[in-house]
């Protein structure tokens, strides 16, 4: 076990795919059992995109919570929490948003992308701007080293380290520099061969029951050279195999791959077979899940736990905070 903090964050979009699962998910139960770690729902940062319409906001972080738990993220060795459950988090935000120059934030990425790709909604705000602030109060609060994010998180990791680095020139060194943690993770395409996205409409869900996963499954594009069963396919071109890779053993991946290219199989079969690998992964999984849905009183429970135990660590940062500010103590 090292002694290194490990922290990340989602922010509750609802329910999670395969593609949330394996892309970020799964590294996180991994990393619970080698570094101290906080996971938690950043649900302050969805309201900077979506601050209009607030009515799922609960819903998505329940089920969000519920994902996480059935998926393996445990309670008792990680601390599992809601970011507006810690209101040390603004607190952090304020004071670092005071010293964080606008063009540093300007020239942020995500926000000038984001704000082209986002139609519909007015993004011109105060706070949609300060997303990076708000995320470096996420991490530095926690005094974290090491953060597992994907790529498209870099630049907002690199924000915080430079606000970190101002923070700790003018005032002490209060915050340790925190580092991305980039795994190496499988990624799967959605049914329809583009990247799986909720927004395409092209996702399989944790929470999917069987038969909605046996049909999606079966409904799959598959090498759109082979029409009929007679015809020879290639493996490679195939949405079907590329799920093969990640959820077959070796020895089938192998058999499957001989039995498209010989003819020797037809893409029906080949589904089933993922299928039945899938499900073997996912079975226990959903059981978990069954059983978390029907309990939401336990789901509060582990995040009100949680958010007590990371404001205990919150409250001890914002105090060396406070002191090493000269503010009032
Ligand atoms: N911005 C992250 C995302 O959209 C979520 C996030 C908020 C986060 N605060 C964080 C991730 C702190 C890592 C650490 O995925
Ligand atoms: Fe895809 Fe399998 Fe059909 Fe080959 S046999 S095209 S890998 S579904």
């Amino acid at each position: 076990m090292s002694n290194k903090r490990v922290l990340s964050g989602m922010q509750p979009s609802g329910k999670l795919h395969l593609g949330n699962w394996l892309g970020a998910l799964k590294n996180w139960v991994k990393l619970q059992h080698e570094y101290e770690s906080f996971f938690f729902i950043a649900d302050w940062h969805a309201l900077s995109t979506n601050y209009e319409d607030t009515s799922r906001i609960r819903e998505n972080v329940f089920e969000m919570a519920v994902d996480w738990v059935a998926a393996g993220l445990d309670p008792e060795k990680s601390v599992i929490f809601l970011q507006s459950g810690v209101l040390e988090h603004a607190e952090l935000h304020v004071l670092l948003s005071m010293m964080t120059p606008v063009s540093w934030l300007e020239r942020n990425p995500t926000y000038k992308d984001q704000q082209q790709q986002i139609t519909g909604r007015d993004l011109a705000t105060y706070g949609f701007l300060g997303y990076p602030v708000l995320q470096a109060a996420d991490i530095l609060i926690y005094r974290a080293n090491c953060i597992p994010v994907g790529i498209d998180q870099l630049p907002h990791l690199e924000l915080t380290r430079e606000i970190c680095r101002r923070f700790n020139t003018f005032y002490g060194d209060v915050f340790p520099e925190p580092q991305p943690l980039l795994a190496e993770t499988a990624k799967v395409p959605g049914l329809d061969g583009r990247k799986m996205s909720k927004s395409y409409g092209n996702t399989i869900n944790l929470s999917d029951t069987p038969e909605e996963i046996r049909q999606k499954v079966m409904t799959m594009v598959t090498d759109p050279q082979r029409i009929k069963r007679t015809d020879v396919g290639n493996p490679e071109v195939c949405g079907v195999y590329s799920f093969h890779k990640i959820f077959s053993s070796k020895d089938e991946q192998a058999e499957v791959a001989e039995g498209c290219r010989t003819a020797g199989i037809g893409c029906i079969d080949c589904k089933k077979r993922l299928l039945a690998n899938l499900m073997a992964e996912l079975t226990p999984i959903q059981e978990k899940r069954n059983e978390l849905v029907a309990a939401p009183d336990k789901i509060r429970a582990i995040l009100d736990d949680g958010a007590g135990r990371a404001r205990k660590a919150a409250q001890e940062t914002m105090q060396a905070v406070r002191e090493s500010m000269k503010l009032y103590v």
